[in-house]
């Protein structure tokens, strides 16, 4: 697998690395703030409004028949091998998803005055992409994978910024729903955070290298994914500016 500078990655140590890995995810975490707060800061079209909301019921409710497989997985293991805390967590999880879809599919079933079917909503090509990411490194070791559990700090940094919009009733709604989806997606982030903490203390820095070059991949098609989500709120030069890390950082709170 390409990996960068691996001398220099297994010489740092379990702080540097871990500050490394922040860094990489809070420079495109404010490039998704800036996406969301630029979308919104001009009128639309609705047609923008409907493609971006199309995409995201996608991202909301694929991945809840795929909790739940995790789930009843876990269910066989529970109290064997899976601590109650972990399958609780699993079960939460699949909760606020089906929540951030139900929240997001009534906002467009207003807009449209149409009813559908959850399974039409498909992914784009740049989603493909992300999911094309995270396959190739799903099976690394243990700290390598628990980068994928950075993805939520990007939920977290583009409701932060729609829980601000304003406007007509539309606006005022999805407001309210990126309250919902911020406080549930920081939770995920602290979470996952912990578990991602925890495999720092005990990998080998040889596993280092990867996990950055994971970190970086992922961290850069969830930003590109957010803005062709919406449009392209942000242009080419803007996008190679933000990459270049000329952007303000979005740090997502400690939840306690
Ligand atoms: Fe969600």
């Amino acid at each position: 697998m390409a990996v960068s500078t691996p001398d220099k990655t297994s010489n740092m140590s379990s702080a540097e690395f871990t500050s490394a890995v922040e860094n990489v995810f809070h420079q495109y975490w404010g490039g998704h703030y800036e996406v969301v707060k630029t979308f919104f800061g001009q009128p639309r079209d609705r047609q923008q409004l409907i493609d971006w909301l199309e995409l995201q019921l996608y991202k909301e409710i694929h991945v809840v028949p795929e909790i739940a497989r995790k789930v009843i997985a876990l269910y066989e293991k529970l109290d064997v091998e899976i601590e109650r805390g972990e399958f609780e967590s699993e079960c939460y999880e699949l909760a606020d998803e089906a929540q951030h879809y139900r929240l997001l599919a009534d906002i467009l079933e207003g807009i449209t005055g149409q009813r559908r079917s959850a399974l039409v909503f498909k992914p784009t090509k740049e989603q493909v992409d992300l999911e094309a990411v995270r396959n190739k490194y799903a099976n690394s070791t243990p700290l390598v994978r628990s980068v994928g559990g950075f993805s939520p700090g990007g939920g977290t940094a583009f409701a932060a910024a729609g829980s601000m919009i304003d406007g007509g009733p539309v606006e005022r709604q999805l407001a309210e729903a990126f309250k919902v989806i911020y406080r549930q997606e920081l939770e995920h982030y602290n979470k996952n955070r912990f578990v991602f903490d925890r495999l720092v203390r005990e990998a080998n820095p040889s596993e280092y290298a990867e996990a950055l070059q994971y970190a970086r991949e992922l961290a850069h098609q969830h930003f590109i994914l957010r803005n062709a989500s919406f449009s392209y709120p942000l242009s080419p030069e803007r996008i190679k500016q933000i990459a270049a890390g000329e952007v303000t950082r979005y740090i997502p709170p400690s939840l306690y």
